[in-house]
């Protein structure tokens, strides 16, 4: 009897593994960090899920409300991790309760180290107990950081979490969060739902901030932080290049700009703005339901970018039937003309095997951010872009 049950417990951890198929598309919601940083509490919460609802997000495709770093207090007698009482005092079951009850989805932040990088009791000894806690406050997300972590094996430290939350028995996404320092594109697929490629970003366009020890990064430094990565992500396990500044003090067209190449870029979209104060630009941009689709298109694609020149980039995303969206990017400071002769090219993805011969076939183009057909390519695309703006198409095969 003792050695089956033995036996139990060792198939039990072996057969441990990601929970599959819960983000076949990018993850889509909104996290506490960007805006609030460790100035939370429940109140804050509630009302963001109540504004996703409230501004459309949620019908377009938001899903998660996560809470970042410094929701904790203290472990008890046992181990168990606590809520900040006074952030908190309804505990975290009945925040996770509201939520679902918005028909919403919750997320909760903890940290692979000692203590998180906010300071707060971190996961690191604790996995197991940890995911127990998460599970049965119903939590559906979990992003997990990297701080205070020295001397740990990323890869086994990220697989240990994921084993903890597969013996919950709750599908949770696990996000990874080690700033890819220790390249979990090769080795992320099989533990998380999505990894961080980068540092963190800031509300920047283009700019780097120093903070002695560490760097945030602007969003252009952060696309190009992406180079070489696309062959990695795919359904169910997407780079992450960070959540989003939109809302948060650059100008719109940045916003835009931001907006449009994390959805070329098969992002992660999770928002990181007051959702209750949002300007009518910010939620159009958040919620443009076309531009969504190319981020959210089922074959999961990671774009790439196809021409480069005087701040001017091209860039390519493959999409089901067919269909392509094309992002031009202006990142200089002054506005760009564009002559774009398609009938002169060939855009060719090697890595998924999949090809645009304007020259053989023509499409029909579609403005995503004018929402108007605007012709075919049979004729030269011409237009003004203004700085740190995009212009998005999509693309769809004509019928002959
Ligand atoms: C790290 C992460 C951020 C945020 C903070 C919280 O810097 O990269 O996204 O979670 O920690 O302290």
């Amino acid at each position: 009897m003792k050695k089956i049950v033995v036996l139990l417990f060792v198939a039990a951890i072996v057969q441990a593994q990601k929970f599959e198929k819960l983000a076949l598309t990018p993850p889509m919601g909104w996290n506490s960090w960007n805006k609030f940083g460790c100035n939370i509490n429940e109140e804050i919460i509630k009302k963001m899920a109540d504004a996703m609802v409230e501004s459309g997000m949620k019908d377009v495709g938001y899903k998660y409300i996560i809470i970042d770093d410094c929701w904790q207090g203290k472990r008890d007698s046992l181990g168990f991790i606590q809520p900040d009482p006074e952030r908190f005092p309804s505990g975290i079951k009945a925040l996770a309760d509201y939520i679902h009850s918005k028909g919403l989805k919750f997320g909760i932040y903890s940290c692979a180290g000692w203590k998180t990088c906010g300071g707060r009791p971190g996961s690191r000894g604790y996995e197991f107990q940890d995911a127990m806690k998460f599970a049965e406050w119903g939590v559906d997300y979990l992003k997990y950081d990297w701080c205070y972590t020295e001397g740990l094996c990323a890869e086994d430290a990220y697989l240990t979490m994921r084993n903890a939350l597969y013996q919950t028995g709750r599908p949770i996404v696990f996000s990874i969060c080690e700033w890819g320092n220790n390249k979990p594109w090769l080795w992320g697929k099989n533990i998380g739902h999505l990894w961080r490629t980068t540092g963190d970003i800031t509300n920047c366009f283009d700019c780097v901030i120093d903070h002695g020890t560490w760097k945030s990064w602007g969003v252009m430094q952060i696309l190009d932080m992406q180079e070489g990565l696309r062959s990695y992500a795919g359904p169910d396990h997407w780079n992450d290049p960070d959540m989003l500044e939109v809302g948060n003090g650059m100008s719109v067209n940045e916003d835009r700009a931001h907006f449009s190449m994390w959805c070329m870029l098969s992002a992660p979209l999770i928002a990181g703005n007051d959702l209750s104060r949002m300007s009518q630009e910010t939620k159009e941009i958040l919620t443009n339901k076309e531009v969504i689709e190319v981020n959210q298109d089922s074959l999961g694609i990671q774009g790439f970018k196809y021409f480069e020149k005087d701040g001017l980039e091209i860039w390519f995303k493959p999409l089901i039937n067919d269909n392509w969206a094309v992002c031009f990017l202006n990142r200089s400071t002054k506005p760009i003309e564009v002559n774009f002769n398609w009938n002169n090219c060939v855009v060719v993805d090697s890595v998924f095997n999949k090809e645009a011969n304007f020259k053989t076939r023509i499409y029909q183009i579609r403005d995503l951010w004018l929402k108007k057909d605007i012709g075919t390519t049979e004729k030269i695309f011409y237009a003004v872009i203004p700085s740190h703006d995009v212009i998005m198409l999509r693309l769809k095969p004509k019928k002959k």
